[in-house]
């Protein structure tokens, strides 16, 4: 049975789990040092639910959701441990030559750079159709399937604020913008009807307007389908905004967990308030901290106990000493912090 973030769970909440990791660690070995760029990391999301991974640049966010994704590259990276399961099964090895070449159907992933998921010898068009012939969506040698394909892709890029679809459609990536090409990628991941996407920092090269519109489309799409999300940010605003819960992650380690609201009201990790007070004033009622200090950790290079503590203004010793280990307090919000214990 699966079970969630240390808790003592029923076989209901287990069955309408989409998505669990277990206690994921993750290195990257080079010649001369290596990184532990995910430390023994657990998350869950249940069916329909959007879920929020947010941090700052470095912690770790990309590699975590690229190793749901089975498409890490070895090297420089190394599986140290733990598991990953998709709708009712193990779907665990996350280094790309172990996991099945074709992926694991009804798991998409954004990635940051569009790029990644486009391919730049196929037009726009071509390659939307092809990812929904993949899934058995259009079936290629139909001409109506095909033309009714065509017309969903112009729907779904409308949708995603994209003007003359049609035009736009025929072209190949190199041919449009930054955040043109993302809307694409993103297109390609909800054609193809998943059970669950991980959007990595979707909203980063799009304009505010295009921003609040692809938010709402989401969360329209999720009601409408019963989509799940993960969205992985480094902006706790755009997480705020859609997701049901949020991860907070430092240095490798989910820190914080907890409902939306209660992040937002009622952070209890340092580092989340540290987070919430670089949000310019009158977005939240963020409480204000005695003393913010420090840059991220250099990950080849992390502080000894819990990786916050050179930062945070309530350490003591034993944060120099030990690591955290995630409490589990009221309306079951986790934090990794010894003020909780
Ligand atoms: N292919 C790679 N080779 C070497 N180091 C890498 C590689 N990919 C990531 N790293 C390092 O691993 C750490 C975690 O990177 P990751 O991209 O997962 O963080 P992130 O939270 O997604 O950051 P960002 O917000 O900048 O996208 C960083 O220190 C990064 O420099
Ligand atoms: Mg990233």
């Amino acid at each position: 049975m699966l079970t969630m973030d240390g808790n003592q769970e029923d076989s209901l909440q287990a069955s309408s789990t989409i998505l669990e990791v277990k206690n994921l660690t993750i290195t990257y070995k080079f010649s001369n040092y290596s990184i532990k760029v995910v430390n023994s990391a657990n998350i869950h999301v249940m069916k329909g639910e959007k879920v929020g991974i947010v941090g700052e640049s470095g912690s770790g966010k990309t590699s975590l959701a690229t190793a749901i994704s089975g498409l890490l590259d070895s090297p420089p990276a190394i599986h140290n441990g733990g598991k990953i399961y998709f709708d009712g099964r193990e779907i665990t090895p996350i280094l790309s030559p172990d996991r099945n070449k074709n992926g694991v159907l009804g798991l998409n992933m954004v990635f940051q750079e569009p790029l990644t998921s486009l391919n730049p010898v196929y037009r726009v068009r071509d390659q939307l159709l092809e990812s929904m012939m993949a899934c058995g969506l259009v079936k290629k040698d139909d001409k109506n399937s095909v033309s009714q394909g065509i017309d969903s892709i112009k729907e779904m890029l409308g949708e995603l604020s994209i003007d003359s679809p049609e035009k736009v459609i025929e072209k190949f990536p190199h041919e449009l913008s930054g955040g043109m090409r993302q809307r694409i990628a993103i297109a390609l991941a909800l054609l193809q009807k998943p059970k669950l996407v991980i959007m990595d920092e979707p909203t980063t090269g799009l304009d505010t307007i295009v921003q609040v519109k692809l938010l709402k489309l989401l969360s329209r799409m999720q009601s409408e389908t019963g989509l799940s999300l993960i969205i992985i940010t480094h902006d706790l605003t755009v997480a705020a905004q859609i997701c049901d819960r949020i991860y907070v992650m430092y240095a490798g380690k989910i820190v914080e967990y907890g409902k939306t609201s209660a992040i937002i009201k009622n952070p209890k990790h340092p580092y989340t308030s540290l987070l919430l007070s670089s949000i310019p004033s009158g977005f939240y009622d963020s409480p204000p901290l005695p003393s913010m200090r420090g840059d991220p950790p250099d990950m080849r290079n992390i502080p000894k106990g819990c990786a916050f503590s050179p930062r945070c203004p309530f350490a003591f010793d034993r944060c120099q000493m030990s690591e955290p280990e995630i409490a589990i307090l009221e309306n079951n919000q986790g934090v990794a912090c010894f003020l909780y214990e």
